[in-house]
């Protein structure tokens, strides 16, 4: 669809020069191909063709009304693969020419493979991704599956469109909080206990703490101590501290694993540590400190927002001047043109402050370099999620549960499946990564565990199974020795329906859509549009024959079609971390 939207949008350029030298209007010639590409709109309703072009915004250079605009570009208008233009008001509809379609669409398929769908816009360009980035010594609750999977998911975006993908886990591994963990742990805890019961164990000293603490305020004194002192590298508490670590990042690792998710980094909070007092000198130096009630802020009143802190009272540094440090780090490490940060929608604050710190300090790169990518709530059921009580819910239940009810169906289903196990659990974790998926990310979500993993619903099980069923037509149709599979295609011949016309439709529009979740940083659009290809396939599916269709160029191009569709459901699953299987 792209290059006949390129095609189509060069023509009607030159139409508007030409219109324009007519009419006296020459400004319209500044316009450019991408521009008018851009303008594309695809028509609600098949009736009123396959793409349109708005005349609405050319009204204003063209001093015309839209459907005198339209009328003139549509006169001798001619555009390969494109086999009917209507004048509608003020739209161009234009009708694609389908079997010209049809091939084009199949062979860069089948000729692109794993490819298919990307791009080279990146080319050249580096990307810093910093996402999932759990506070540790508290478990992965459901809260972190946002960042965790959206940040995937636009890594895996950016590096089909062809950037260097720079994946960082900003870990919360320093702060005040480990003044409390490691004052908890020294009154109430022993290490074998901690080994034993891992996040968990390390959970309910910490909500022993902040229980003793309603008591006892002092106990906050001695943690915020405690902080003071690691900062300074005592070394009995670091070692604590990187303990506590290990057993948080065993389990975390746990659940990467189920996700298929690896980093390129995990340079947390701590890293940057002895980065801070450069920094901390650099904003005096720039002006830019002010110390408030002992603490040093930046003041951000001129912007209408409240001050960022950079020092507590006690010299410890804060969560923005980490953030600061490490923006300047990975901008002389990885030399990115763009750093994206993805977080609840609880945090935009926090991130529209310190952006603006770093263009204070003279850095223009901040402006558009810099991207926060927030996302809503999720709540189970109705109920919110909170830490600090202690009343979460584990992701890692959560997986389980998921597994659990896959298997059982599965069981019903298909007994004898090999590698039940593992399937159950890529269907089981994919389900929640699918209905995570489904909806804006800005969207809060109430999470209800039935719709997400009923096989009938427009859930992930249904995407896996009918990938699975695609996977499994090719296998019989190469085993049953078809010639011609997965090469290019020849339709003359073949009368291609309606059903499958429209399935070809939908998967021309691919490419479009990985621009579109790219430059909306929207991983839904992806699974949105897997359903899309879902309904179109299992509609194909039911209406005709594939295997023991009689005529052998129509069943050859049915064989290809839905190889096809196993491409880009499989290119598809992989942008949202759904694992792919050829049986369930
Ligand atoms: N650790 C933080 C949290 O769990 C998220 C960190 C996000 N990244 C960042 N560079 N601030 O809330």
């Amino acid at each position: 669809m792209n290059q006949l939207k390129q095609a189509a949008a060069k023509a009607i350029l030159t139409k508007i020069g030409m219109l324009a030298d007519a009419n006296g209007t020459a400004n319209a010639n500044a316009l450019s191909t991408d521009d008018i590409a851009g303008m594309f709109e695809y028509p609600p309703d098949p009736k009123m063709g396959d793409l349109a072009f708005p005349c609405f915004k050319l009204a204003k250079t063209l001093r015309q009304a839209p459907p005198k605009i339209a009328a003139a570009l549509a006169d001798g208008l001619s555009v390969d693969g494109i086999s009917d233009i209507q004048v509608v008001g003020g739209y161009l509809n234009l009708f694609v020419d389908q079997s010209g379609m049809a091939k084009n669409t199949l062979d860069a398929i089948l000729a692109q493979k794993e490819a298919y769908g990307g791009s080279e816009e990146g080319k050249g360009k580096t990307v810093v991704l910093d996402y999932s980035s759990p506070n540790v010594a508290k478990p992965f609750h459901i809260g972190h599956l946002g960042t965790t999977v959206i940040g995937h998911s636009l890594k895996k975006l950016h590096a089909f469109c062809g950037y260097t993908c720079v994946g960082i886990n900003h870990l919360g591994d320093w702060g005040t909080q480990f003044g409390k963990m490691i004052v908890a742990y020294k009154k109430w805890g022993d290490r074998e206990t901690v080994e034993r019961g891992e996040c968990d164990a390390l959970v309910e000293l910490y909500v022993k703490f902040h229980e003793e603490a309603e008591k006892d305020p002092s106990l906050n004194d001695e943690a915020r101590a405690v902080f003071t002192e690691m900062e300074h590298g005592n070394p009995e508490y670091m070692e604590l501290w990187k303990w506590i670590k290990e057993i948080s990042l065993r389990e975390y690792e746990k659940t990467y694993r189920q996700l298929g998710i690896t980093f390129d980094s995990y340079a947390g909070e701590s890293f940057y540590t002895d980065k801070m007092p450069a920094v901390v000198e650099e904003l005096k130096e720039k002006n830019l400190l002010k110390i408030d009630d002992g603490a040093s802020i930046i003041d951000l009143s001129d912007y209408n927002m409240p001050p960022c802190l950079i020092l507590k009272r006690d010299g410890s540094t804060l969560y923005p001047a980490r953030d600061i440090s490490a923006a300047l780090y990975r901008k002389n490490t990885y030399h990115f043109d763009k750093c994206i940060y993805v977080t609840s929608a609880g945090q935009s604050l926090h991130f529209a402050q310190w952006f603006k710190v770093l263009e204070l300090m003279g850095y223009d790169w901040a402006k558009d370099q810099l991207v926060h990518v927030p996302y809503g709530t999720v709540s189970i059921d109705g109920g919110k999620l909170s830490t600090r009580s202690g009343n979460v819910v584990l992701l890692r239940d959560l997986f389980n549960q998921a597994i659990e009810k896959v298997s059982a169906i599965m069981d019903e289903k298909n007994p004898n499946l090999p590698d039940k196990e593992k399937i159950a659990e890529s269907v089981g974790v994919g389900a929640i990564i699918f209905y995570y998926l489904s909806s804006g990310r800005i969207r809060d979500i109430n999470f209800v565990m039935e719709d997400a993993l009923s096989f009938e619903g427009n859930t992930g099980p249904y995407a896996q199974y009918t990938y699975a069923r695609a996977s499994s037509i090719v296998s019989k149709a190469e085993a049953a020795g078809i010639v011609g599979i997965d090469a290019p295609i020849d339709l003359s011949g073949v009368a291609v329906s309606e059903e499958e016309n429209a399935l070809i439709k939908t998967l021309a529009l691919f490419p479009d859509k990985v621009k579109q979740a790219l430059h909306e940083y929207e991983p839904s659009v992806i699974t949105r549009y897997i359903l899309d290809v879902c309904a179109d396939f299992n509609r194909f599916y039911h209406d005709v024959q594939i295997l023991s269709c009689e005529d052998a160029c129509t069943r050859l191009f049915r064989v290809n079609l839905t190889l096809a569709v196993k491409y880009v459901l499989g290119n598809a699953f992989e942008l949202i971390c759904i694992q792919k299987n050829e049986k369930i």
